[in-house]
């Protein structure tokens, strides 16, 4: 098979059929790593330039909105030594990155129990949200102490407490409003949800928001990721039909159904 590069591979793409949202899950550090005989710290290390390299590639592409899996609640119980040091990437990646991404008018955000950071990683992300939270270009969404079912009990916890304050009433509770008490409030659900490693499931990640999102799953280990690859699964995702449980013909033909096209 002949490879494009990256010039080529741009020309392939349908500019006005790009995913508004892109979410990644970034896995396959510590393979990387151990393939090569080295500590999975190496591999997050490495997995670090590429998460720099692909933000500038998805705000140079026009991508909206770009979510990072970086961290789940469940990577809590990975050994403490590679929990300091995934902790320490995360603080590094933020602090170099974040002026040069501020510049390029780019907003930055931070979904997950943040309460389990370090004040100082704490005040490290409010300090970039606050800094960033008037630019208009693309939304990087980075989860971290994440999880998808952590984040529906919160809305679930928000909501019932907005009812018993009698500011929501049973009728108001509806899919549209749920999506507002989510992390993602405010955000279209992710077009394109693109896994490393091979892996094919989904680790507790933005269960909700996922719902009708395509999937691309590439063997690629996340520190071998490339903008390149990225163009590639947009190319993958712009050949498919989304038909949101109607029929290929309804979606074929736009007048047929088309009110109900969801998140069109
Ligand atoms: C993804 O790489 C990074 C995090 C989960 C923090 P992994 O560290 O999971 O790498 P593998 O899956 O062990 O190769
Ligand atoms: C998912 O990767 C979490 C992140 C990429 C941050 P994991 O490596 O934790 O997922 P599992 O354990 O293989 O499902
Ligand atoms: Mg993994």
């Amino acid at each position: 098979m002949r490879m494009f590069g990256y010039r080529e591979l741009s020309k392939k793409l349908d500019k006005r059929n790009l995913p508004k949202h892109i979410a990644i899950i970034m896995d396959g550090n510590g393979r990387w790593a151990r393939k090569r005989g080295l500590g999975r710290v190496k591999g997050h290390e490495q997995g670090s330039k590429v998460v720099k390299r692909i933000v500038e590639a998805s705000a140079r592409l026009g991508v909206r909105v770009l979510s990072l899996y970086a961290f789940s609640k469940e990577n809590w119980n990975r050994p403490h030594e590679e929990v300091d040091a995934l902790m320490h990437l995360l603080h590094k990646y933020l602090l170099s990155e974040s002026d040069n991404l501020i510049k390029n008018g780019i907003r930055i955000t931070v979904i997950g129990d943040l309460n389990s950071l370090s004040p100082t990683l704490r005040d490290l992300i409010a300090d970039v949200r606050r800094r960033s939270g008037k630019n208009t270009g693309m939304l990087v969404i980075i989860a971290l102490s994440y999880g998808g079912r952590y984040e529906i009990v919160e809305a679930v916890k928000a909501m019932v407490k907005d009812v018993q304050a009698g500011r929501l009433g049973i009728d108001g509770i509806t899919e549209e409003s749920f999506g507002g008490y989510l992390f993602t409030k405010g955000t279209p659900d992710p077009d394109l949800l693109i896994r490393t490693s091979g892996e094919k499931r989904i680790s507790n990640f933005m269960l909700w928001q996922i719902a009708y999102t395509e999937l691309y799953i590439t063997k690629t280990l996340w520190p071998d990721f490339t903008r390149e690859e990225l163009i590639r699964s947009i190319i993958d995702f712009q050949k498919r039909q989304r038909r949101f449980g109607m029929t290929g013909e309804q979606i074929a033909v736009p007048e047929q159904g088309k009110a109900g096209v969801r998140g069109a």
